[in-house]
């Protein structure tokens, strides 16, 4: 593992604003020199062509007069043809400035959404994380991050050289002539406010196309990720039946966006051949009555070559820019939501001393409807190892998750030592209690990164010692690439068993005074949880255990075992005393042949019957 992973220092995570403008502006303000450069640079580039028909009428002016008069032309012409190299060449470093900017900027604004975005995001809660899918999280950073430079790219290269070279126009034809400068103001203020409102229009139909289109996606990942069920059914045609239905509706959608857009093509033709027209002929009008010079004709008439160049397309940028603000504010609005479980204002490390474990007068319930517990009272002694028995649905892993404070409690409150686990920070508390779920996920790395990941700090030596503890080390030398072996997203290459004993050696690096075992041996083999009992006995020395179990036998040894029943403690007692008591315990210890509890309370009384 990269040794900067543990050792640089990171920026505290900011609060980023919600709404699309808002946070394309907090990146503006973050590289605002480097932007308010781009600012003149692209003014610069603009205004130089645009200067450039007032440079080929100086020169023709030039060339008129020295005719007429009989003088040497090029002496005439000298100065204005200096100041069109110029400004070609202004137009050739203010570009090229402006992209150099660009290549350097760029990349470090993307860098910087992606970076505070995901920095948001891993403080959501849990319940965040259920709701929401990790890929299409990812998804949304990353049209996040494109979106916001493309918003502050489009205002910085299409929008203000536009204005730019609109106002540059305007001064030199009123220079010409007033009323010129007014025919092409009037077509300037037409022509933006209709591409706009166009733009807007289209808009509807450029996110239906969209949506169609990734209904046809969506549809063709459904198909394939259940391809075998097409295939065993005999289903193909079906499925490429049902992916044209799809098909049928994007071509539609695609149309209806194509015509609009065809629409909004013949709107700018036809507005370029009025702006030709209406100034050329006036300009010819003038020319034809001595009030302009061939000069002045000229720049007139390239003017309004150059705008249109330039205006053209408009209506389409218009569309992007509203496009790529709708993802952002998609985006935002997915991830920069208050974060639902947060540290208190001055919240303490969380200190264990002796690893008592207390729920006082608990309610909870993940959605008001149905209640997990109601005034749930309980304590695990410090050093005390309680096995948590229950049906499945009983609210077992809730309990340890609640201890974890991946969801809050509505009233009551959990103690450890003493401190309620609302009041000391997530990191401390989560740093002190090792829970193993039972379906540990990996990541995408190395086994022996997986298996650090417990206790970043620990030689390799160390880490194999903790994986021969949890029995995995047989199976990783085993395989090809040993510990370097990558185990492909989530752990999939590994089997249930596997990833359990892993996540077994994590748990036994990182050594935390309280260990909370939810189902954690349940994809284990007989034979080889009782291989690894040992080291679970081992680990479970001198701390607060707490252990979910289906198959009871694991949990005989306990110094306690806790009966669970739809939220309520039923039973709470040692193996020997719950037996003797012959309730629930010695209901489910009879039924199980050492094997595994029923599913549910009908199976059993079905079994029982
Ligand atoms: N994330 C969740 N959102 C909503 N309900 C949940 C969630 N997790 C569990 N539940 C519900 O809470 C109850 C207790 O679940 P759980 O604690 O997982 O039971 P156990 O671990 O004992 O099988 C069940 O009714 C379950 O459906
Ligand atoms: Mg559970």
């Amino acid at each position: 593992m990269d040794a900067s992973l543990q050792h640089a220092a990171l920026p505290a995570v900011e609060a980023l604003p919600d709404r699309p403008l808002p946070f394309c502006l907090r990146y503006v303000r973050r590289y605002w020199v480097q932007v308010a450069t781009m600012v003149v640079l692209e003014a610069g580039q603009s205004g130089c062509s645009i200067l450039l028909p007032f440079a080929i009428k100086q020169m023709m002016d030039g060339v008129a007069v020295a005719q007429a008069g009989g003088h040497d032309a090029w002496a005439a012409v000298r100065e204005p043809f200096w100041l069109f190299a110029a400004l070609n060449l202004g137009v050739v470093l203010c570009s090229r400035a402006s992209g150099t900017l660009l290549v350097m900027l760029g990349p470090a604004l993307r860098r910087r959404v992606r970076r505070e975005l995901f920095a948001w995001l891993q403080l959501h809660s849990q319940r965040y994380f259920l709701s929401n899918f990790a890929g299409s999280l990812a998804n949304r950073i990353a049209e996040v991050s494109m979106g916001v430079a493309q918003v502050i790219w489009t205002v910085l290269f299409d929008f203000w050289p536009l204005a730019i070279s609109f106002g540059v126009s305007q001064v030199l034809l009123a220079q010409v002539n007033p009323r010129l400068a007014l025919v092409l103001g009037a077509w300037i203020v037409v022509y933006v406010l209709v591409s706009f409102l166009l733009a807007r229009r289209c808009r509807r139909y450029a996110r239906d196309y969209a949506a169609a289109r990734s209904a046809v996606s969506g549809t063709i990942v459904d198909s394939v990720s259940n391809i075998m069920t097409a295939k065993l059914f005999a289903r193909r045609d079906f499925e490429r039946r049902y992916l044209d239905d799809y098909l049928e509706v994007e071509v539609a959608r695609a149309r209806s966006t194509f015509w609009f857009m065809e629409g909004i093509r013949w709107f700018q033709f036809l507005s370029a051949l009025v702006l030709m027209l209406g100034v050329i002929g006036y300009a010819l009008k003038l020319f034809g009555a001595g009030a302009m010079s061939a000069g002045q004709f000229a720049m007139a008439a390239s003017l309004s070559l150059l705008l249109i160049e330039q205006a053209r397309g408009l209506s389409r940028r218009f569309l992007e820019f509203f496009e790529f603000l709708g993802n952002i504010n998609d985006g935002v609005g997915m991830i920069v939501r208050p974060h639902e479980v947060v540290d208190l204002p001055g919240a303490a490390p969380l200190a264990v001393t002796r690893g008592e474990i207390r729920f006082e007068h608990v309610d909870f319930a993940y959605s008001a409807e149905r209640p997990v517990f109601r005034d749930l009272n309980l304590v695990f002694a410090p050093g005390e190892r309680v096995g948590l028995v229950g049906y499945s649905g009983s609210g077992k892993s809730t309990l340890v998750n609640l201890v974890l404070r991946l969801f809050e409690p509505q009233a009551g409150r959990i103690l450890i030592d003493g401190q309620d686990v609302r009041t000391v920070t997530q990191e401390s508390l989560r740093a002190a209690v090792a829970m193993i779920p039972q379906d540990p996920l990996l990541f995408h790395r190395s086994l022996m990164d997986n298996i650090r990941y417990g206790r970043l700090d620990a030689s390799d030596e160390e880490v194999i010692e903790a994986a021969r503890r949890a029995h995995a080390h047989e199976f990783i030398v085993a395989m090809e690439q040993g510990y370097d072996a990558l185990v492909g997203e989530r752990g999939v290459k590994l089997s249930g068993g596997q990833r359990q004993r892993i996540a077994l050696a994590r748990a036994i690096l990182k050594g935390s005074p309280i260990l909370l075992l939810d189902e954690a041996t349940s994809a284990l083999d007989s034979v080889t949880e009782k291989l690894i009992q040992q080291s679970l006995d081992f680990l479970m020395r001198d701390r607060t255990v707490v252990v979910i179990a289906h198959r009871l036998s694991t949990l005989a040894s306990m110094d306690r075992i806790v009966v669970f029943h739809e939220g309520r403690v039923v039973e709470d007692g040692s193996h020997a005393a719950l037996l003797a008591r012959d309730g629930h315990y010695a209901h489910m210890w009879a039924m199980q042949a050492g094997g595994f509890l029923p599913e549910d309370a009908q199976a059993e009384e079905a079994a029982g019957d």
